[in-house]
């Protein structure tokens, strides 16, 4: 198969690189990918907003089959676009994407479905929201209901802190149209984890639980990030609580999205809160988790093409992969600054010596070459992931790889994975 990947972060670097070590792949490109893709595949110069063009390109180089990392095309309607071309494509339609690019339209749906979720109120103006947040006495979470890059989130506590990021978002437009809804729930408490799933529509392949880490500081402080780095398998999630979560969460959403607006076809993820009350929906994402991607790919066994393939063909159920028991751990490096402000074009040294050590992979998410020097050009830059006998083997190994590689003001957490160790 020719294999068409859309986007260019440390997800697209580990789907790409697993896809390029599948049998069924004769030929990969990246629009526009990242100098990490470079390295697997072929880099066309095609943004991954313009939908148009990508079409385009999969016509020119006569691939068979689109893969969608991002949301933000998938919001754009790029798999609906790619299809109407005659072409396979992994990934959700527009109206599929809303599950993530439209938090409201998604509890609706949870709703529907009596799916486990956070319970919440959705709001347009700012002054019903600020009175009704003020009349809590219990902690809340504030979201922008559009795509925010991971950033549309706001944890408080109590419910006073929770008025600030009203008006930033409802007010001053900190997110833009993103922000034009906004969902107040309530605050949940427990330990994460992100449930991925393949699906044809029709089937539901779960892959392995794995859990992010959000916050951007140690010990889950500061604000959100899009992830500082994700480990799997995690302990959290035992196989009881894997099949529940399937039959509580993942088949009731299928059936809903099936009764709403039809075949939902690609990644599946759902984030969820493991409360004293049993599991949660935190988030529904229309896409592969960025970086859960990355300590997936390192453990997954098999054809990923292939697979990829059997969901737009609708035949999931032939499917067969399967997974590196050995845990797998990813640290996100990032640009100092990150989420807010940062400066790039900082010379990155290290990568092939980290990439040498074995069972290591560097991702890469935010590079770019300047005059044939790698630099740093984004928020989140690498994403160094590891695989090792137990998940604090893998740590241990995936940190000595961060402490090869260097450039001014990176920035990294040091506790990825530690709460499964602890
Ligand atoms: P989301 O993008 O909706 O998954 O939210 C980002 C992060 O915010 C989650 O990973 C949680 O750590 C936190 N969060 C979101 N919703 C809630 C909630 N209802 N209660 C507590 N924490 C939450
Ligand atoms: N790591 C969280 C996400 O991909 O949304």
């Amino acid at each position: 198969m020719r294999i068409l990947l859309v986007g260019s972060g440390g997800r697209e670097h580990a789907l790409a690189w697993r896809l390029a070590q599948s049998p069924s792949c004769r030929a990969l490109y990246c629009c526009p990918g990242n100098p990490g893709t470079a390295q697997v595949a072929e880099n066309l110069p095609v943004k991954a907003e313009d939908l148009a063009d990508i079409v385009q390109a999969a016509k020119q180089q006569a691939v068979d089959m689109v893969v969608i990392g991002p949301e933000d095309p998938l919001a754009a309607g790029l798999a609906d676009q790619v299809r109407k071309a005659g072409i396979l494509c992994f990934g959700p339609s527009a109206q599929g994407a809303r599950i993530e690019a439209d938090k409201a339209f998604a509890k609706e749906l949870m709703r529907g479905a009596s799916i486990p979720t956070a319970e919440a109120h959705i709001f347009t103006d700012l002054e019903s929201a600020r009175d009704y947040v003020l009349s809590r006495e219990a902690g809340v979470v504030v979201k922008a209901a559009g795509l925010a890059k991971g950033k549309g989130v706001f944890v408080c506590p109590e419910p006073y802190q929770a008025v600030k990021p009203l008006e930033q978002i409802m007010r001053d437009k900190v997110f833009g149209q993103a922000g034009q809804k906004v969902v107040v729930e309530e605050l949940l408490t427990g330990q994460e984890a992100s449930i991925l799933a393949l699906c044809d529509g029709r089937n539901l392949y779960t892959l392995e639980a794995c859990q992010d880490h959000k916050a951007v500081g140690d010990g889950d402080t500061g604000p959100n990030t899009g992830g500082m780095g994700a480990y799997s398998p995690t302990p959290v999630i035992d196989q009881a609580m894997m099949a529940r979560v399937e039959r509580e969460v993942l088949v009731p959403m299928l059936d809903a999205m099936n009764r709403s607006f039809g075949r939902y076809e690609g990644c599946l993820y759902a984030g969820i809160m493991l409360t004293a009350a049993g599991p949660k929906v935190l988030e529904f994402n229309a896409r592969f988790g960025d970086p859960e991607t990355q300590p997936l790919m390192m453990r997954l066994r098999g054809d990923l093409a292939a697979a990829m393939e059997l969901v737009c063909r609708h035949r999931l159920g032939e499917a067969e992969l399967s997974w590196d028991p050995r845990p797998a751990v990813c640290v996100v490096m990032a640009s100092g600054g990150y989420p807010d402000k940062y400066q790039s074009g900082y010379p990155i040294t290290g990568i092939d010596q980290a990439d040498a050590m074995a069972d290591v992979k560097v991702f890469h998410a935010g590079t770019a070459l300047r005059d044939g020097q790698l630099v740093n050009a984004g928020g989140r830059v690498l994403g160094v992931t590891a695989l090792g006998e137990t998940i604090a083997a893998a740590q241990k190994r995936a940190y000595e790889a961060v402490a090869q590689i260097h450039w001014t003001d990176c920035y990294y957490r040091h506790d990825i994975a530690s709460k499964a160790i602890s």
